[in-house]
């Protein structure tokens, strides 16, 4: 029989590559009594065809919660299906994407679907460098070339886990609209921070230019929702809401905008969110802990502020692409620093989310990797 669910797990294997919430952090309760209350009160209209650009009930709600107006919103499949349909819009076979060096290594999959070519811009502890950003602009677009968009994933970033600062945001927003630069940044993480929240958003220093902001319900509620939102100028949202795809099946996952639309207005989702954060940063305080035990001298990391992950740096001694078939053996696996780059790099770097492992798990894995990289190394 196929599979009903993305997620493998192999027995014998702890699996540190799958960026997932794990079970018990998932809202069961508040979904059951959202579900329910939409099914009584809320069902002819949750059980239609729904308005293109999302139920304005939802699309109201969200657009007071991050204090902008309905019509630069829009309710959607989630952030892959955000990007995919902005690529649809956005750009040509053989255009230019920028991203950042290392990036979410399945937006690098989307890109390819459209026949982008991702360029890596540098950056340090404090994100993208908005010099590099500026000079790579322009020379680009001497040679002839065209910038479909610059794609950013601000706070937490998937995979390093960095931050772009406050200072760097307003830069990079001021920068977008000299150049009229097309911006998206991907929130996806934006919300769970477990020290301080991250800076505002890029598109929040410089309202009316080509700023674009994607958020998900995937990381802070559930992925199978298949939920998010997207912010963006309301020539944009117009120009996404009139396909033929919204015109002949109606806003995207409308039953299940109706079901969250519930579970927010019955004040459910602050005290879910709490939760999450407490018991994602107790996940990361475990792992964090258990590393400072294990790893072998040489591999290095960065304690993350938030989100679901955190990014180890090995000696040039590791190929960490070389190695993942030698720590499978052991019983435990990793996604390479190599999958998160668009041409050569990340052969020394290697992702491990701790958002799925009990905390015995995050303990034992960090114990299994470290005898690995020690025997490796
Ligand atoms: C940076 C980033 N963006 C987007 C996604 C996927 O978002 P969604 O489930 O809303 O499509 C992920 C999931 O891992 C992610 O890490």
């Amino acid at each position: 029989m196929l599979p009903d669910i993305q997620f493998v797990q192999r027995p014998g294997v702890i699996e540190f590559g799958w960026g997932h919430l794990a079970a018990e952090l998932l809202p069961h309760t508040e979904l059951l009594r959202a579900a329910t209350w939409t099914l009584t009160n809320d069902a002819p209209a949750a059980l239609t065809y729904g308005y293109a650009q999302g139920p304005g009930r939802l699309i109201a709600l969200l657009a007071e919660r991050i204090a902008i107006a309905e019509h630069e919103l829009m309710i959607t499949g989630g952030t892959s299906q955000a990007l995919d349909m902005l690529c649809k819009h956005l750009s040509q076979p053989g255009d230019v994407v920028l991203v950042e060096a290392p990036t979410y290594h399945l937006a690098l999959r989307i890109f390819r679907d459209y026949k982008l070519r991702p360029v890596m811009l540098p950056g340090d502890q404090q994100g993208v460098h908005v010099t590099a950003v500026a000079t790579l602009v322009r020379l680009l677009r001497q040679r002839g070339e065209r910038i479909a968009f610059l794609y950013l994933v601000p706070s937490f970033r998937n995979p390093s886990g960095v931050t772009l600062s406050a200072e760097r945001r307003a830069e990079l927003a001021r920068l977008a609209t000299a150049l009229e630069l097309t911006v998206i940044e991907d929130e996806a993480y934006a919300e769970l921070w477990y020290d301080l929240p991250p800076p505002p958003p890029i598109a929040s220093f410089a309202p009316g230019s080509m700023l674009i902001r994607l958020g998900s319900f995937a990381k802070v509620l559930a992925p199978g929702l298949r939920l998010g939102w997207m912010q963006a100028p309301s020539s944009l949202i117009q120009r996404c809401v009139s396909s033929g795809m919204l015109d002949s099946g109606g806003g995207v996952n409308h039953f299940t905008a109706h079901v969250v639309l519930a579970l927010l207005r019955a004040g459910d989702f602050e005290p879910h969110l709490l939760r999450l954060r407490n018991g994602l940063r107790a996940r990361r305080d475990t792992l964090l802990a258990a590393l400072a035990r294990t790893m072998p001298r040489g591999v290095t990391w960065r304690p993350p502020l938030g989100g679901f992950f955190v990014w180890l740096r090995t000696p040039p001694t590791i190929d960490t692409t070389a190695l993942l078939p030698i720590a499978e053996a052991a019983g435990v696996s990793y996604i390479p620093g190599e999958r998160f780059y668009a041409g050569s790099g990340g052969r020394h770097e290697l992702r491990l989310a701790f958002s799925l492992l009990s905390e015995a798990d995050l303990i034992e894995g960090a114990r299994r990797l470290g005898k690995v990289l020690r025997e490796a190394g």
